[in-house]
């Protein structure tokens, strides 16, 4: 017997008790400049019949473009325009699929969510409650789903969230930011065209790409890592480096950070973020601040723990005249930072991710609280 096939048996001997996640990717997606314009094509073979509508979430950024004519609709398929001022609350995700169910005699052939993360997670969070009874507060939290979503597709119009790939819909609840993380909520097609970015505004650009970035360093850095999460980190982060540092010309910058995003969102999904996006969901829970906006407003005083991230983004955000807003905290209450403190130290996962299993020794509510406070 050769000497490959004894170590092979042994190999599976040993792993015989393995506990390796059987984590769930996108399974179909289109890639391209202008490949929204098959939308139609992609959707046919999905309509079950003229009854069965698709209902496309769309960012209301979009409602007075040429965007709303391009998108396919047929018999009794609606458009639904959705501000992205804010974060996507489970009270709003209720609301769409009561009135989905009380305008259709049918469940949809699907939902397609057109937009940043604030959309991604809207419809795919509309998907899952289609089909699971509701409240949706009451799924936040882990594999706590228990039937299929609607056919859902994912289109993103800016860059970085990684909501496209990501096996959660991150929410506000009525006493909790969290997401409803499950092998249901990830998309089952996604469309990338990078022209649909042509129009973000830049510091909304630059916010939500160093979304990427920073889930970049924090996945790289953190002690889940492993040689999958390394893999599409490490590409990301190289995307990223390209696109905020070197000059390279529009077109190919708007398509490296949509793949960008896409490696990134794959890197975290196999390992996880870390302190910045912990301290990020107290900003958020608290005072309502972005995604994009709260992971910088952090990650610029985390030197202590990103030493190369933080130089990194330093040079970025100078290369690009960005100036983060300042004073966001400090006209608040004891009670305020306790709550902010709260809120991200319950995030145990990502602390555990950033500073090792006793995470506990190594970070004190004073030292977060310090944070907070340049913040
Ligand atoms: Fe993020």
């Amino acid at each position: 017997m050769a000497v490959t096939e004894k170590l092979n048996k042994k190999e599976i001997i040993s792993n015989k008790h393995t506990n390796y996640r059987n984590f769930p990717m996108v399974p179909r997606v289109v890639f391209g400049r202008r490949s929204f314009s098959q939308l139609g094509e992609v959707l046919m073979p999905k309509r079950r019949n003229s009854d069965a509508p698709f209902i496309f979430l769309a960012d209301d950024f979009f409602e007075n473009t040429d965007l709303p004519s391009q998108i396919p609709l047929m018999f009794d398929d609606e458009i639904i325009f959705i501000s992205a001022n804010e974060e996507p609350k489970t009270e709003q995700v209720d609301a769409l699929v009561a009135r989905i169910k009380e305008n259709f005699a049918e469940l949809p052939s699907g939902i397609i969510g057109i937009g940043g993360g604030t959309l991604l997670d809207l419809a795919k969070a509309v998907a899952i409650m289609s089909t699971n009874s509701g409240p949706s507060h009451n799924y936040q939290g882990w594999d706590l789903v228990k039937k299929p979503a609607l056919y859902h597709v994912g289109i993103p119009t800016i860059s970085g969230t990684g909501a496209e790939v990501s096996r959660t819909t991150v929410l506000m609840g009525p006493d909790k930011k969290l997401g409803i993380n499950s092998d249901y909520t990830t998309y089952d097609q996604v469309i990338l065209d990078p022209d649909l970015t042509k129009t973000v505004p830049t510091e909304q650009w630059f916010y939500t790409g160093m979304d990427c970035f920073i889930h970049c360093i924090e996945s790289l850095n953190g002690t889940y890592l492993n040689a999958f999460s390394k893999s599409y980190g490490e590409k990301a982060l190289e995307l990223c480096n390209e696109v905020f540092l070197e000059d390279i010309p529009e077109e190919e910058s708007r398509d490296k950070l949509m793949m960008a995003s896409w490696h990134g969102g794959m890197s975290i999904a196999y390992s996880q973020v870390g302190i910045a996006h912990a301290m990020s969901y107290g900003l958020s829970y608290l005072l309502g601040v972005k995604h994009g906006l709260g992971n910088c407003l952090v990650f610029q005083h985390l030197e202590k723990f990103y030493p190369d991230g933080v130089e990194l983004f330093n040079k970025m955000i100078h290369k690009h005249q960005i100036t983060l807003p300042k004073g966001i905290c400090s006209n608040l209450t004891e009670n305020d930072f306790d709550l902010m403190i709260k809120v991200a130290m319950r995030m145990e996962p990502l602390w555990e991710n950033a500073l090792g299993k006793d995470w506990k020794n190594k970070i004190t509510p004073d030292c977060l609280r310090e944070i907070y406070m340049k913040i």
